[in-house]
């Protein structure tokens, strides 16, 4: 094993699983960490370079075991949610240990969490924290910022979703029962972040063919409404997704499915970004396994973080301010997640 492997958080799950694969392929080593001792275990058993591999047991309320696991590692990469409940103590540790860290939350609760309270704690030791360097999040937020490089005003960036054929994982159908009972929703309007109600409505996005025009749920929760004001001086950020999506049979039904059968996933990710006299600029990615466009993300972030391809400062970032957009979303096109249309 290497001096400095990355820790994934959630190993056993379906994230955390496509996220060692994808290390261990690109030749790092890694540590499969978790609560579930015998799930580890049995996914170690799986990966045929055991001197690649080590797991390390540390439920959420052993604080001390999980700093050990962050001492350990150079980065880690948070692949179990919900967030709401997990990315306190993962995060705190991995501040406190002097650990990079990567997650694949949507939920915008959390994700303004880390910004609000890891900022300053994460500056001192030097660390950088990504959030939602995933499908949902951090692909919009690289988008925002590469459609937007050199625009001389921006009024309004809309973020549209277009999913088909999503299988959810348990703890995917927890997170989306939590946000959509959620009450106080985090918006970005008018210059100003809010938390309270909002009304859902249906609005239609025009996603580029061969997708078109679409109905979609509107606001559609997720963290891009914190990370893209960060970087882009629009006076309202919000992101939608088809209406579709929640009517397909398979969505919250697909708690067992198998990893093939969750690769049949279709998406566009299109950001319309308005400029205040009108006009404007439009880009998207399009392509199949939202799972597997997350996970290439957040690897390739931690890759980046190891071999010292960061941020020049630490800190909380969101995936744009830890990475020049355009040639992060060129290298994740590269490496087949997606189509790149600028
Ligand atoms: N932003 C995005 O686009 C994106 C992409 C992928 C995933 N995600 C999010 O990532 C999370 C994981 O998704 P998944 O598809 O990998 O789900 P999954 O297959 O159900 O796996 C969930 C993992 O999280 C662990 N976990 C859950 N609650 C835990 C707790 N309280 N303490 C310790 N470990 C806990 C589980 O451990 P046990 O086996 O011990 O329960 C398991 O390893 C979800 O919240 C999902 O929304 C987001």
């Amino acid at each position: 094993m290497s001096a400095s492997p990355v820790a994934i958080y959630g190993a056993n799950g379906h994230t955390g699983r496509l996220v060692a694969a994808e290390l261990l392929a690109r030749g790092q080593d890694v540590v499969l960490a978790g609560r579930d001792a015998a799930a580890l275990a049995a996914l170690a058993a799986e990966i045929d370079t055991p001197e690649r591999v080590r797991t390390h047991v540390a439920p959420l309320d052993d604080q001390a075991a999980l700093r050990e696991l962050c001492a350990g590692a150079a980065v880690l990469i948070h692949c179990a949610g919900p967030f709401a409940r997990t990315a306190e103590p993962v995060a705190s540790a991995a501040v406190a240990a002097g650990c990079h860290y990567i997650d694949h939350a949507v939920e915008p609760h959390p994700v303004r969490w880390l910004f609000d309270a890891m900022r300053e704690p994460a500056r001192r030791a030097g660390v950088v924290i990504v959030p939602q360097l995933s499908f949902y999040g951090g692909i919009a937020d690289l988008l925002a910022s590469a459609v937007t490089a050199g625009l001389p005003g921006v009024d309004r960036v809309t973020v549209g979703y277009a999913v088909t054929g999503w299988r959810m994982t348990p703890a995917a159908v927890r997170t989306a029962e939590l946000l959509i009972g959620e009450i106080d929703r985090v918006t970005f309007a008018d210059g100003v972040q809010r938390v309270g109600p909002v009304e859902i409505r249906n609005t239609v996005f025009p996603f580029p063919p061969p997708v078109g025009p679409r109905t979609m749920i509107a606001p559609f929760p997720s963290g891009e409404v914190v990370t893209i004001p960060r970087h882009v001086p629009a006076r309202t950020v919000e992101s939608q997704l088809t209406s579709s999506t929640f009517e397909e049979e398979q969505i919250f039904t697909s708690q067992d499915a198998s990893p093939a059968e969750r690769a049949r996933s279709e998406f566009t990710v299109a950001v319309r970004a308005t400029s205040p006299g009108g006009g404007g600029r439009n880009g998207h990615v399009r392509g199949e396994d939202i799972w597997r466009a997350g996970v290439l993300a957040s690897v390739e972030g931690a890759v980046r973080l190891l071999r010292g391809d960061g941020p020049p400062e630490a800190g909380v970032l969101s995936s744009a301010e830890a990475f020049p957009a355009e040639p992060f979303l060129r290298r994740l096109e590269d490496l087949g997640a997606f189509s790149l249309h600028l």
